[in-house]
């Protein structure tokens, strides 16, 4: 049975309370068991976690001056450095802006071999405030999460043979965190800002001593001494229960009244779903497709006008679709993706540009630009070759633009080039 393996960074809880609601309803809906481990203490981020392959892995984590906190960044890539699992990543902000927070963990799931399956973006209180926030995530949160774990889970029950892509708003390497700004939107400069204790309120019962993420606070007599790094996270200040703990930092609180006063309108949830792509044979009734892909499949260069449509009319051209189905080895294979047809790559024995024998057929493919460099290009011709080898095929051969990015992606499932002229190279792959 599939198992949901959550993990979390929450000083405050509030990620925690999101990441909980999401991995019960998803837990419920795939009949898989829910595991909790917290990253947010030090001790806690002293080992690695160990994934079993078919466990679904649900990364939670705040929203820090717009990505993934400073402090806990090299334990994040690390942890999902290893492992090829489904994913998804969920990031909780305090209706300020997410900016780069999710794509920069997608993008980590990504690089380190995951498979992300959907991203959300969910509000919470700010930590900084109590009125920034407050009261969400809402019943409606709730509600868009529950239908966000709905798409999730059917996505994650109908995965065979197919291929995930997923995009989010963002940069997955942002260079800079957000700046804070005061409230007379001059930088606000409160790095080094660390929390007071009021001794006169402190009972001395030691409960933010055990919350700090960096293990910064020591007791001193049982009164807090707050020493090492400060990440403002507000653990310590909000656990306390006399109010002993405060900020006092000017420049802190002149930028906590700044968001409270710019960021107040309600910000709305945000989820993302990877595609699902989906590769099959084309039929009969989609053949004027054919002259779409034909088109699409003409290289441009940058800075060059693309030609009219009515181009794909021209005799040289029409020898790659005219009656595409007709001739006995015709053969096309198609992307789907969430039921529209995005890419196609089809063979027939033709005298093409890329024509080299009599028994060899030819190959010519395209995506639609927005689908392209996400990997369903490689994919879908790797399903054509084995296609063709199925069917007896020895040799396939095709004529690309020297300077078309196609190139490298040719020579990746084993085109050779055999011939060129100034422009093209003839390519061949002994199947
Ligand atoms: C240091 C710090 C920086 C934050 N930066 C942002 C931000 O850039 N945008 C935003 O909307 N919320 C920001 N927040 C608010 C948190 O993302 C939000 O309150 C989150 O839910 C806190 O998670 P937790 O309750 O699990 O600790 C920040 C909070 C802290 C402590
Ligand atoms: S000392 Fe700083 S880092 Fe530690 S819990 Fe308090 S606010 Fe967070
Ligand atoms: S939580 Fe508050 S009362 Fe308890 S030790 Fe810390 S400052 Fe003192």
């Amino acid at each position: 049975m599939a198992r949901i393996k959550v993990y979390y960074f929450s000083p405050t809880g509030g990620t925690l309370q999101v990441a909980q609601h999401l991995a019960e309803t998803l837990g419920r809906l795939l009949h898989a068991e829910v595991e909790y481990h917290s990253y947010t203490l030090p001790r806690e981020r002293e080992h690695l976690p160990q994934f079993d392959a078919d466990d679904i892995v649900l990364w939670a984590t705040p929203v820090y001056a717009g990505r993934i906190p400073n402090k806990t960044l090299d334990y994040v890539r690390a942890a999902l450095s290893r492992s090829s699992n489904m994913s998804i990543a969920l990031v909780t902000f305090g209706n300020r802006a997410y900016d780069n927070a999710l794509a920069e963990l997608v993008g980590l799931m990504e690089e380190g071999g995951m498979k992300p399956v959907g991203a959300a973006a969910m509000v919470t209180r700010h930590s900084f405030s109590d009125t920034l926030g407050a009261g969400r995530p809402n019943e409606e949160d709730l509600a868009a999460l529950d239908r966000f774990a709905n798409q999730v889970a059917a996505k994650l029950l109908t995965l065979t043979s197919k291929l995930l892509t997923i995009t989010v708003p963002g940069e997955a390497h942002p260079e800079k965190y957000y700046t804070p700004l005061k409230t007379n939107n001059a930088p606000a400069g409160f790095l080094k800002a660390k929390p007071s204790c009021n001794p006169d309120r402190c009972t001395r019962c030691g409960k933010c001593i055990k919350v700090c993420p960096m293990g910064s606070i020591n007791g001193n007599d049982g009164i807090p001494t707050f020493d090492g790094i400060c990440i403002k996270c507000q653990a310590c200040r909000r656990i306390c229960p006399t109010g002993a703990v405060a900020f006092i930092d000017p420049e802190y609180l002149s930028h906590v009244a700044m968001i409270e006063r710019t960021f107040a309108a309600p910000k709305q949830p945000e989820f993302f779903c990877s595609e699902t792509v989906l590769f099959r044979q084309l039929r009969t009734d989609e053949t004027p497709l054919l002259d779409d892909f034909l088109y699409e499949a003409i290289f441009i260069p940058d800075g060059v006008a693309a030609p009219p449509k009515s181009i794909v009319e021209n005799e040289e051209l029409q020898v790659y679709v005219r009656n595409f189905g007709r001739q006995k080895d015709d053969r096309c294979l198609v992307a789907e993706c969430d039921g529209k047809v995005v890419g196609a790559v089809w063979t027939r024995v033709m005298d093409d540009y890329g024509h080299i024998a009599d028994s060899i057929p030819s190959l010519a493919m395209s995506l639609y630009k927005e689908y392209r460099n996400k990997g369903i290009g490689t994919a879908l011709l790797e399903q054509m070759l084995q296609l063709l080898r199925k069917e007896g095929h020895r040799q396939v051969s095709l004529s690309v633009q020297k300077a078309n990015y196609a190139v490298k992606m040719y020579r990746k499932v084993g085109f050779e080039i055999m011939n060129e002229t100034d422009e093209e190279y003839i390519m061949l792959c002994n199947l």
